[in-house]
């Protein structure tokens, strides 16, 4: 993982003409142009990074739900309830991407005066990729956190049914001259895309990665997929895989900890409930932005922080490898080719695209 594969029959396609789309299919459906901006911002983010599972090839998700009234268009979230360090924000079912930064500016505000800001968000939709908010909080020299349920496809730790979703953790942390410290990642084993990725293939899955309605790990993916689908039982394993011989109670408890930052706590749906209601997903996120001149001075804190990287990059490598990666890094370097080259667009997304194009009247691109 960590490494996007580029699907075959995939076209290239220019980033600003990408970006100018979705803003322009967004502005059809009567998103407002500056928010309009902001979700295509995320989901260029995702594909300059290497995360095609939650770039544009999400667009026509979120053209279904403005098209079928489960996200508002022209969204309005509110403060319901604050101190100088905290905040309940309820998104008003508005697109996820532009509820969540409002969320993070939120948390990084509040930093500013207090050393510390969290911001719990209620009524809000699917968020693209958690890394986009938490790195908000690095040019203000802050570490950021960034957090999200969603739909319940991970099965607890002797468990046979799917409760929780892939919910994924960010942290985002400022370093001097290096590349910052950027984690981003789910929860669970894998993400859903993964397991299709095999079926499509027609590949057995590793031992570990699902269940199947027994609750006992399968390599067969087209199992998994089908009975998620049905809601027979089964689904992905927390992050550690089956049992507790490699800690998948330990993921479990990860995704759970975000359960309860991003639903219990603002009130959003948890568990089974996320998605739930076809009308209103009742998404939650948690927000967090930590000043570091509250401990130290920036800069000193920047020096140990590109010291420590550095030892890690410089630590002796296993045999067959000559890299040991820092969090983040492969997506830099991604975003870095993709800016030049362009992202890579899958037969099924472009053919997705092409009819949101025929749908909106906003013309395609390739
Ligand atoms: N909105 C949602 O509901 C939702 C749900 C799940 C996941 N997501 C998003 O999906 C994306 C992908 O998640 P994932 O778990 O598949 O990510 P992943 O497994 O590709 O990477 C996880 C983390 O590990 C780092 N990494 C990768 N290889 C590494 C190596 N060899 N050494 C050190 N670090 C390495 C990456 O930079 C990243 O920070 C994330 O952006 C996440 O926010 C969103």
């Amino acid at each position: 993982m960590g490494k996007e594969e580029v699907i075959e029959g995939s076209i290239w396609v220019p980033e600003p003409g990408l970006r100018a789309f979705t803003v322009a299919v967004l502005r059809r459906l009567g998103v407002p142009a500056a928010d309009a901006k902001v979700a295509a911002d995320v989901l260029m983010a995702a594909d300059l990074r290497g995360i095609g599972s939650h770039g544009v090839a999400r667009l026509p998700r979120y053209v279904t739900g403005i098209k079928g009234g489960s996200i508002v268009p022209k969204g309005s979230s509110r403060t319901v309830k604050q101190t100088r360090a905290t905040a309940l924000v309820d998104g008003g079912n508005g697109l996820g991407q532009v509820v969540a930064r409002r969320g993070m500016e939120l948390a990084i505000r509040k930093a500013r005066q207090t050393a510390v800001g969290f911001v719990a968000v209620r009524n809000s939709n699917h968020f693209g990729i958690a890394g986009y908010y938490s790195m908000m909080a690095l040019k203000a020299g802050m570490i950021g956190l960034a957090s999200t349920n969603a739909a319940p496809l991970v099965v607890p730790t002797f468990g046979r049914t799917a409760v929780l979703g892939t919910n994924p953790i960010s942290v985002a942390v400022p370093t001097g001259g290096d590349e910052p410290f950027v984690l981003d990642m789910a929860t669970s084993v894998v993400p859903r895309g993964t397991i299709e990725v095999y079926d499509r293939q027609a590949k057995e899955m590793p031992h570990g990665w699902a269940v199947d309605t027994t609750g006992h790990s399968t390599t067969k993916p087209r199992a998994v997929l089908e009975a998620l689908a049905k809601r027979l039982g089964g689904g992905i394993l927390p992050l550690g895989g089956e049992g507790e011989e490699f800690s998948g109670h330990k993921g479990y408890g990860l995704a759970l900890l975000v359960d309860i930052l991003c639903g219990a706590l603002p009130g959003a749906a948890t568990g089974l409930d996320v998605y739930a209601d076809e009308d209103a997903a009742n998404v939650g996120h948690f927000f967090g932005a930590i000043d570091v001149r509250a401990f130290r001075p920036l800069n000193a804190f920047k020096r140990d922080m590109d010291k420590l990287l550095r030892t890690l990059r410089d630590s002796p490598k296993a045999q067959g490898h000559d890299h040991i990666y820092v969090h983040g890094e492969k997506s830099f370097a991604m975003e870095r080719e993709r800016r030049a080259k362009g992202i890579p667009l899958g037969p099924k997304v472009v053919e997705s695209l092409r009819k949101i194009s025929g749908d909106t009247g906003v013309q395609w691109i390739a």
